[in-house]
């Protein structure tokens, strides 16, 4: 198929997205032949140095689940840690992982300043339990660490660490949560294919629906890959995001023979955009209003399509397999 704009669309898509080609456009960044080293035990002993606690079996992990987006800003962050706090709520053992190493700022929406970072995680510095910062809403967070340009391009080895880490944190939880960073770089596409579940975030707009397809065209590829779940943030009326999930779900059948699953929409809300630092999760300040009770709708869905947010009992792989199989493939 031919491809315009080096961004692996071709006008039949753009045309079925109603949408100009855009400026800008995003270029797939695939590492070929990344060789992961193996850690050394030393330094794993020193990753998971535990106090005395045994290392979690791998018996039952964690429901993984990606929030991913191939725009910036579509809302992944403010879903990721609202999710979070409702889950908990809900009596789930949850944490969230703020996979966007660089620009990282789950941090930020739970109101904590962690001590440690998935920096120092990678460093060696501290173990993953000491990475774990308790957020005053009930979710742990691994915070992604912030204006550290080295994060932002991870190689192999870090991310078979990191992967170890998720291991780690899914023996040890219900469900975990990858607020992972946008587009389509090595590192983002390496968490989400990871996870068993990929929860696709866009806007209604066509920047953002252009490159949720883009996304979901490269996920497709994959020979082995999450389900693809999809909310619509930010709508401005009711309907609209159903209406979104049509267009995009018919482009990836069609195009990338792929198929998507609608777990709902969340309005627009002046309340989200104009919180300021320091305020609460809009889940927690206001728990019955229209955008709050939208994620709780978003999360019975997506309960319904993952069999019930729970670990999953002797899956194999796991998610440390998964990502080192994801590796070995680039
Ligand atoms: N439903 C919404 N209504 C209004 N503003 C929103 C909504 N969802 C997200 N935002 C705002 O959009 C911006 C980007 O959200 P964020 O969660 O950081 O996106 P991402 O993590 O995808 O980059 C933030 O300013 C956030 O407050
Ligand atoms: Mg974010």
């Amino acid at each position: 198929m031919a491809a315009d704009g080096g961004d692996g669309l071709t006008e039949p898509h753009r045309a079925a997205l109603r949408g100009a080609p855009r400026p800008g456009s995003t270029r797939i960044l695939l590492e070929p032949n990344l060789d992961a080293s193996k850690p050394t035990g030393g330094f794993l002993r020193r990753f998971f140095r535990l106090a005395g606690a045994a290392e979690p079996s791998r018996a039952r992990e964690a429901t993984v689940i990606a929030f991913a987006s191939g725009k910036g800003g579509t809302g992944k962050s403010f879903l990721t840690t609202n999710a979070a706090i409702c889950l908990h709520r809900a009596g789930r053992r949850v944490a969230v992982v703020d996979c966007d190493f660089g620009l990282a700022n789950a941090h930020l929406l739970f109101g904590v300043t962690p001590r440690y970072s998935v920096q120092h995680l990678l460093d060696g510095a501290v173990s993953v339990q000491q990475a774990l910062t308790a957020t005053p809403y009930g979710p742990g967070l691994v915070a992604g660490g912030s204006g550290v340009s080295s994060l932002a391009e991870l190689d192999a080895r870090h991310m078979q660490l990191l992967g170890r880490a998720l291991h780690w944190l899914a023996g040890c939880h219900d469900v975990l949560l990858l607020d992972c960073p946008a587009g389509l770089s090595p590192q983002s596409l390496t968490t989400v294919l990871a996870s068993q579940h990929a929860v696709v975030v866009t806007n209604p707009e066509i920047a953002a629906l252009t490159d949720a397809y883009a996304l979901i065209k490269c996920l497709a590829r994959q020979p082995s890959r999450p389900q693809i779940h999809l909310i619509v943030n930010r709508v401005t009326q009711a309907g609209l995001g159903e209406a979104t999930f049509e267009r995009l779900a018919d482009v990836s059948r069609r195009f990338a023979g792929c198929e998507i699953h609608y777990i709902g929409e969340v309005p627009e809300d002046a309340a989200v955009s104009q919180r300021r630092l320091g305020q609460p999760p809009l889940t927690v300040s206001h728990p019955q209003c229209a955008t709050s009770q939208a994620i709780q709708t978003v999360l019975r869905n997506l309960e319904c399509a993952t069999g019930g947010l729970l670990p999953m009992a002797g899956e194999t792989p796991g998610v440390e397999a998964r990502m080192a199989a994801q590796l070995r493939r680039w």
